[in-house]
């Protein structure tokens, strides 16, 4: 044992004995958890646990609305495509049909690194279900919403109902490309921010997700420039996620115009972005505002739903709907 792990092995932890597992000192889980989480340098120096135990065995309901959907699986069903925005990334696509889909789950880093980033917890949300693009934390509160699936980062092909996921593995943005210099940090906790010897929470999964005759890509936090097989896969876009902020923390506004020249999607959906109804200025977040008004055509939306029939979309041009503060609470 060298002289600096006799210095960084504390005897009490929290008031307790250490019960570190034998053989792991005091400075081997300290890297551990710099590789393995966003915030795993301030979990060792937490003064409280962090906690991300599922608590999904205590849900209300049951699957019974999912076996009667099951029974269509494979189907079309025409009618309207909902969208619905939590806020941040989070936002629930219901099918014609009636299945639902809710992506990117927000809560505070569990570490307490990163600050104080949301008003509340995430709704409880009754869907069938929950998916989130990657591991920061203000994607994956995958345990609260009420939901029968949960389907973590998933690549491949999925179908249920009348609505088909594929999931298409890339990489986070690794280069921040606004004033905060956010992925500086990775660095100081002593991991890799970008490919190809990246640490796992900046892998990403993007969603195409097609239902009512609507393809909707959700961007998560995905760097800018994917290679071209990645392009080929997704193919033709209908509607957009993108995250862009005036603070341009994941994308800056360029990176975000040209991912929408090169797509040339129907709807953009701006996310990502400070809201008054969801999070705080601690984000270091900032509202799209500048950016959405940037555009050729833009909606201010005073809703967090959307109603979307596939022959309306087929009409639209990059047109940018955007929630704004609006997000559902419930
Ligand atoms: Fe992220
Ligand atoms: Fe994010």
């Amino acid at each position: 044992m060298d002289k600096d792990e006799l210095n960084l092995r504390p005897t009490l932890l929290r008031g307790d004995k250490d019960h570190l597992a034998p053989g792991l000192s005091r400075r081997s889980f300290f890297m551990a958890a710099g590789a393995a989480g966003f915030g795993g340098a301030a979990t060792a120096l937490s003064t409280s646990p962090a906690e991300a135990q599922s608590t999904d065995w205590t849900q209300p309901g049951n699957n019974n609305g999912v076996i009667e959907l099951q029974k269509t699986t494979g189907s079309t069903v025409d009618g309207a495509v909902g969208i619905d925005y939590f806020g941040h990334c989070a936002i629930k696509i219901t099918s014609p049909g009636g299945a639902t889909v809710l992506f990117d789950p927000w809560r505070d880093d569990p570490s307490g690194a990163w600050g104080l980033w949301f008003k509340n917890e995430f709704p409880e949300t009754p869907v069938d279900i929950c998916m989130s693009t990657h591991t920061h934390f203000d994607h994956d509160a995958i345990h609260r919403p009420v939901s029968t699936m949960v389907l973590d980062r998933m690549v491949g092909n999925f179908e249920f109902a009348d609505m088909k996921i594929t999931g298409f593995a890339d990489k986070h943005v690794c280069r921040a490309p606004g004033w905060y210099d956010w992925t500086n940090a990775l660095g100081e906790f002593g991991v890799q921010a970008c490919p190809p010897d990246n640490v796992s929470h900046m892998d990403m999964v993007v969603y195409l997700v097609e239902t009512g005759g609507i393809r909707t890509l959700i961007w998560g936090d995905n760097r800018h420039n994917p290679p071209k097989e990645f392009w080929d896969a997704i193919g033709q876009v209908d509607v957009l996620t993108l995250p862009v902020d005036g603070s341009q923390h994941i994308l800056d506004y360029q990176q975000g115009n040209d991912i929408v020249t090169k797509l040339k999607p129907k709807i953009i959906i701006p996310t990502h972005y400070l809201s008054e109804t969801t999070s705080y200025t601690l984000t270091t977040l900032q509202n799209a505002d500048e950016w959405v008004k940037s555009q050729n055509s833009y909606k201010m939306l005073d809703t967090a739903s959307l109603s979307l029939e596939a022959d309306d979309v087929a009409g639209m041009d990059r047109e940018f709907l955007y929630f704004g503060h609006n997000a559902q609470t419930s």
